[in-house]
C-alpha cells in the first residue's frame, strides 16, 4: 500500500466542545482518519498566548477536550493524538524559525490586529502573541504534514506556514520541509441557540456531551423565525436557527416536510422543535455514553495520550536533527 499522506491539526484547549466544534471541525477530523495518517494535538502553548495571565484552566480544559475527542470517534489506534507542550521539540523549531521569519510578515498577519482589537480585556502586545503563527508553523512542518484541515479563519496562518517552509528550504539549500496545503473544511453554518455564531463567550452553546434535560430545554427556548409571531403565521425556515439544525440532524424527507410545514403554517414551532430534539438526542446519546465510559477509565485515556505524544516526539526529533544539519549547527553535545 502506498504510504498515506499526513494531515495535522490542532485545537486550543477550550474545555468541553459544542455542536459548532463538532460539525465545524471534529466530524471532519474523524472522517480523515480513514484516508490519512492523522496527527491531532492539543495546542496548549497557543492557549497561553492569550491566557498567560490566567492559565489556571488550561490543563483541566485539555483533558475535558481530549475526552470529547475520543467520545466522537478520534481513535488513538488510528491517529497520533498528543499534547503540544509535552513535545518540547516544537519549542526548539519555533526558536529556529523565529530567526528566519521577517517581522513584517507577523505584523501584517490579519488575525494579529483583529484579535488585539477584539480581546480588549487582554494585553496582547506580547512577543508570544506576535509569534503565534511561527509556533503554528513549527507545529505543522515538524511532522512534515502535507495537509492541514482548518476553518477559514486559520488560512492566513497556513499561508504563513507555507512561506516559512519555503524560506527555510531556500535559505539552507535543502528541501527539508514539504510545503503544506490547507484542507478547507466546508462548515455547515450552525448558529447558537440565539441565532448568532455559536460561541462560549455568547453563552449560546449546546455542548456535545451535555445532559438530555438541558438539551431539551435549550432547544425549547431556541430562537425561531422572528417574524412568525402567532401559530397561524406562515414562517420562513431560512430565518430560523432551528431549521439550520434540521439540515444537519434530520433526514432529507423530514427537512422537506418541515420547510413546507413552516412556510404554510401547517406545523408549529413547538412540533418542529420536538422533532429536532428527538433527532439531536439520537445522534448525541452514544457520544454522551462514550464520554461517561471514558471518564471511568482516565488512566487508559492518559496512557493513550502519553503513547501518542511518544510517537509524535520520535518524529519531531528526527526532523530536528535534519534541521540542525541543514543549518549547520552540528549535533547536540
Ligand atoms: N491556531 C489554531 C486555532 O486557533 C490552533 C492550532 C495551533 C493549529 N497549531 C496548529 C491548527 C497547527 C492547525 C495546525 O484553531
Amino acid at each position: 500500500m502506498a504510504e498515506r499522506k499526513r494531515v495535522l491539526s490542532g485545537m486550543r484547549p477550550t474545555g468541553r466542545l459544542h455542536l459548532g466544534n463538532l460539525h465545524g471541525a471534529l466530524d471532519n477530523w474523524v472522517q480523515l482518519q480513514q484516508r490519512y495518517d492523522c496527527f491531532y494535538f492539543v495546542a496548549d502553548w497557543h492557549a497561553l498566548t492569550t491566557d498567560y495571565a490566567s492559565p489556571g484552566q488550561i490543563e483541566a480544559n485539555t483533558w475535558d477536550m481530549v475526552l470529547d475527542w475520543l467520545s466522537v470517534g478520534l481513535d488513538p489506534d488510528r491517529s497520533t493524538l498528543f499534547v503540544q507542550s509535552s513535545v518540547m521539540e516544537h519549542a526548539e523549531l519555533y526558536l529556529l524559525l523565529g530567526m528566519i521569519t521577517p517581522l513584517p510578515w507577523l505584523e501584517r498577519n490579519p488575525t494579529y490586529k483583529e484579535q488585539q482589537q477584539q480581546l480588549t480585556q487582554k494585553d496582547l502586545s506580547t512577543y508570544g502573541f506576535l509569534g503565534y503563527p511561527v509556533l503554528q508553523a513549527a507545529d505543522i512542518i515538524i511532522y512534515k504534514a502535507h495537509g492541514v484541515p482548518v476553518g477559514k479563519d486559520q488560512l492566513p496562518h497556513v499561508e504563513m506556514t507555507r512561506e516559512i517552509a519555503r524560506r527555510f528550504n531556500f535559505m539552507y539549500e535543502k528541501e527539508v520541509f514539504p510545503v503544506p496545503d490547507p484542507l478547507l473544511t466546508e462548515v455547515p453554518v450552525l448558529p447558537g441557540t440565539d441565532g448568532r455564531k455559536m460561541s462560549k463567550s455568547y453563552g449560546n452553546c449546546i455542548y456535545i456531551t451535555e445532559p438530555e434535560e438541558t438539551i431539551r430545554e435549550k432547544i425549547a427556548r431556541m430562537m425561531t423565525d422572528p417574524h412568525r409571531v402567532r401559530r397561524n403565521d406562515p414562517g420562513d425556515p431560512e430565518l430560523s436557527p432551528v431549521f439550520a439544525y434540521h439540515r444537519i440532524y434530520s433526514s432529507p424527507s423530514e427537512i422537506e416536510e418541515i420547510a413546507q410545514g413552516c412556510r404554510t403554517a401547517s406545523i408549529g414551532c413547538v412540533d418542529c422543535k420536538r422533532k429536532l430534539t428527538d433527532n439531536v438526542l439520537k445522534v448525541l446519546a452514544p457520544i454522551r455514553q462514550m464520554r461517561l465510559d471514558l471518564e471511568g477509565r482516565m488512566d487508559w485515556v492518559r496512557e493513550q495520550m502519553r503513547a501518542g505524544t511518544e510517537t509524535a516526539r520520535r518524529q519531531a526529533r528526527e526532523t530536528l536533527s535534519e534541521v540542525r544539519g541543514a543549518i549547520g549547527l552540528g549535533r547536540p553535545l
